[in-house]
């Protein structure tokens, strides 16, 4: 085991985990083998710095540096990923909380107040569906027997999985034991677009986060054959979706205006023809839509209009749409007074001076945790402005000045 702490070289280790040869990029989902592995280097490397590390009830790895205890200052970020993500989406928040800790040990810093680094589960949803599910979980954001039967795609339940990686899926729920210990929580991400870039600095501190909902859909058609049915005579549920998603683009387009001030997104990442054969109409299509904007209130007005518009789009193909709610959260205003703590400790180092202020369209661990306690957001520049995609991009150097930035920060918080 190496015994550098250095951010870059921490990510270097796991840099061949997981990767997706089909996909590109990475492919680290919970409970699966790749995110199994990266627990493992998690819990030996924050043990290897002294920490002491335990997961909790709901699949989150916490190693704490003190006795555990009220006023914690927690840190840490996730290591599962999108189907095809970036190398940093996730770990470069876990990596750089261990180099800051280790750097902070190194210099003989006497923390106060615990320090706990904690490593997230499920944070993208990508296997379960739903977004920032070890956090949900622990905050009670959601139903524990729900989340416990969501199956897979392999037909895995979320319970099952758990239970195969040593997490008891009967002890899931809101953890108000962990909760009340945290006095606040920091956490470390690459930026996901170019903000920091066109600034021209390496670090920013993060004001909000859009509300964010995914909808289950479904188009019901009717399946036939490719051949020997007229084109007249179709209710085909690939074109009702292809009509729907256009229509759900198209409302969204209207109304964003990134350069007004207003955000409001939509987006279709995954359609599942069914039964999906190359001459078959299929006779459903299962499809996931994504949707964000700035209020809660702006929100659900834009998803109201999306779904009228896809009814009526899939309606002129013959087709019959059914959109259900999976999850949703509402803005995200981080607190101002522990935003204004990170700005002054950064203020202070000459190489940080004044860190500009960003919102962010991305969800976070933090952002859920921000309904219970203090948290705050570090962002780390991203040249490619890319993210949950290969090209997510950071220099070693502004990974390095991200590590340094969350040292300082937690000195300022738990000294
Ligand atoms: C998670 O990264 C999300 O914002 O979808
Ligand atoms: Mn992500
Ligand atoms: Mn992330
Ligand atoms: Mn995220």
């Amino acid at each position: 085991m190496s015994d550098s702490w250095d951010v870059v070289d921490l990510l270097a280790e796991i840099a061949d985990v997981g990767r997706d040869p089909v996909r590109g990029g990475y492919s680290r989902h919970v409970f699966e083998p790749a995110e199994l592995e990266l627990r493992a280097w998690f819990t030996r490397r924050a043990e290897q710095l002294g920490l002491t590390v335990e997961p909790d009830r709901n699949g989150n790895i916490w190693a704490h540096w003190g006795e555990p205890g009220p006023g914690t200052v927690g840190t840490g970020s996730h290591l599962d990923s999108v189907p095809g993500g970036g190398a940093y989406d996730g770990p470069l928040g876990v990596a750089s909380a261990l180099s800051a800790v280790a750097g902070l040990k190194a210099d003989g810093f006497v923390p106060v107040r615990p320090v706990a680094v904690i490593a997230f589960a499920e944070e993208e949803g990508s296997r379960f569906g739903i977004a920032c599910l070890g956090s949900k979980l622990m905050t009670g954001a959601v139903d524990p027997a729900a989340i416990a039967a969501r199956a897979d795609t392999e037909g895995v339940t979320f319970a099952q999985a758990a239970d195969a990686a040593g997490v008891d899926s009967a002890g899931i729920g809101r953890d108000d034991e962990r909760l009340s210990s945290l006095g606040c929580f920091i956490e470390l991400h690459v930026e996901q677009g170019r903000a920091l870039t066109d600034i021209g600095a390496p670090v920013a501190v993060a004001s909000a986060i859009l509300a964010h909902g995914r909808w289950r859909l479904a188009f019901h058609g009717e399946g036939n054959h490719a051949g020997a049915t007229p084109m007249a005579d179709r209710r085909d549920p690939v074109v009702a979706a292809s009509a729907a998603i256009l229509a759900a683009r198209d409302v969204a387009a209207a109304a964003d205006k990134p350069g007004g001030g207003v955000s409001a997104r939509a987006t279709v990442g995954r359609i599942v023809p069914v039964p999906g054969g190359t001459n078959v109409i299929a006779s459903r299509v299962d499809a996931w839509l994504d949707v964000r904007g700035d209020t809660d209130p702006a929100t659900r007005a834009l998803v109201a209009e999306i779904s009228a518009a896809m009814q009526i789009a899939a309606g002129k193909e013959g087709c019959r749409t059914e959109i259900i709610r999976e999850s949703y959260l509402p803005e995200v205003t981080f607190d101002p007074g522990l935003r204004d703590s990170l700005r002054a400790a950064l203020a202070a180092v000459p190489e940080f001076g004044e860190v500009p202020v960003l919102a962010t369209g991305a969800g976070h661990d933090a952002g859920v945790l921000a309904a219970e306690l203090p948290t705050a957001m570090l962002f780390v520049r991203n040249p490619t402005g890319v993210s949950h995609a290969p090209a997510e991009s950071s220099s070693d150097d502004d990974c390095r000045a991200g590590a340094a930035a969350l040292a300082t920060v937690l000195a300022a918080l738990a000294g």
